[in-house]
């Protein structure tokens, strides 16, 4: 009986600190909070070859940042090189293996002796296996956790301890909705994007807790986006986000120093709401938007004719595998 009244006072606080959280987001919508600028900041953004990186590379340095661009793909990462020099901007390419902590740390070090400290960090690099569980190889599944987690680990050690210095700096996960709820065949990308989630909110609570208020973090969590990353995947209801418009939110989100960047607002509710409500209603909830059976006709980008062999992903898992299990 004691443990029922507890459950029941804990649903009845998370009910009323979400509802104050969705009153204050709303606050929020109609009071943005102000931009700064990120003119003459060192901006280094990792997978800059290809959808979100590029689109945010070409973003920032319109602002007036200077970009750092690293991809594993020389070739797509010196395209958005030269694509932000013909517009006047300012940009430095760098071919780094995010997979690899050593090639990390070799390249942190190239950037801060040949063009500066970083003081904006956006962890973009990633890939998706788009395999079952059982069916994707050790060493692809440990690849995604080194892209899409371990990466920002190494990334951050580099490049943070410098704006801790000069208490002044910005760190950007681009994580996914595949972060905040598990997902039928997504369960490598899923973790790794939850680690993703897991350790940007870590350092978010640590820099509060020293009082680093100079230093931010922004979280990312878009549902699909048509970037050619995961091509053929489909929710219900839920709209594919078209790129150039998740790039402005993420660049509007870090400007405005926010933490939280979770696309569409929609998504938020579902996942705000899947630890108070029984996991049945929220597995119904789910069901709804077709969640578990998003990836059922996912080919990827080796699938995807527009883009295939464009960026020349190495590390893209899925070869138009629609293996079905
Ligand atoms: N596309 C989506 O639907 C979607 C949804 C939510 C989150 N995301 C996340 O957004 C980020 C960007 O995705 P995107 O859709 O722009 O993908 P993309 O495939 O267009 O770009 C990823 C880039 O990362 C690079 N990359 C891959 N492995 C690398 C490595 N080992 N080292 C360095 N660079 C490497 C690729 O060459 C490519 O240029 C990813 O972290 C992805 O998980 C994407």
């Amino acid at each position: 009986m004691g443990f029922i009244l507890k459950d029941l006072v804990g649903v009845v606080v998370l009910f009323v600190v979400s509802l104050v959280a969705r009153l204050l987001s709303v606050v929020r919508l109609i009071f943005p909070a102000g931009k700064k600028s990120v003119s003459g900041e060192i901006v280094l953004i990792t997978g800059a070859g290809s959808g979100l990186g590029r689109g945010m590379a070409l973003s920032f340095a319109r602002l007036g940042a200077t970009i750092v661009a690293w991809d594993i793909n020389k070739e797509a990462n010196e395209a958005t090189v030269q694509m932000i020099r013909q517009e006047g901007g300012k940009a430095f390419g760098f071919v780094c293996d995010c997979s690899k902590r050593e090639d990390i740390y070799r390249a942190a070090q190239e950037v801060k002796d040949s063009v500066g400290h970083v003081t904006i960090l956006v962890n973009n690099a990633g890939i998706v296996s788009g395999r079952k569980f059982l069916d994707c190889p050790d060493d692809l599944i440990q690849k995604t956790m080194d892209i899409n987690t371990n990466a920002h680990f190494w990334t951050t050690k580099a490049f943070l301890p410098h704006m801790l210095k000069k208490k002044h700096g910005h760190l950007v996960s681009i994580a996914s909705a595949a972060g905040l709820a598990g997902m039928s065949g997504l369960a490598d990308y899923c973790t790794s994007k939850f680690g993703a989630v897991g350790f940007a909110d870590s350092i978010r609570v640590r820099l509060h807790e020293v009082k680093q208020h100079g230093v931010h973090v922004t979280c990312v969590c878009p549902t699909y986006i048509n970037t050619g990353m995961f091509t053929g995947a489909e929710l219900r209801e839920v709209a594919i986000l078209e790129t150039d418009q998740v790039v402005q939110q993420i660049v509007d989100a870090v400007l405005r120093n926010q933490f939280w960047l979770v696309l569409p607002r929609t998504v938020a509710i579902l996942s705000g709401i899947q630890g108070m409500v029984p996991t049945f209603l929220a597995d119904l909830a789910q069901k709804a938007i077709n969640m578990h059976g998003s990836m059922d006709n996912f080919v990827g980008r080796q699938g995807n004719k527009k883009n295939s062999g464009r960026q020349g992903n190495k590390n893209s898992g899925r070869q138009g595998n629609k293996k079905k299990n």
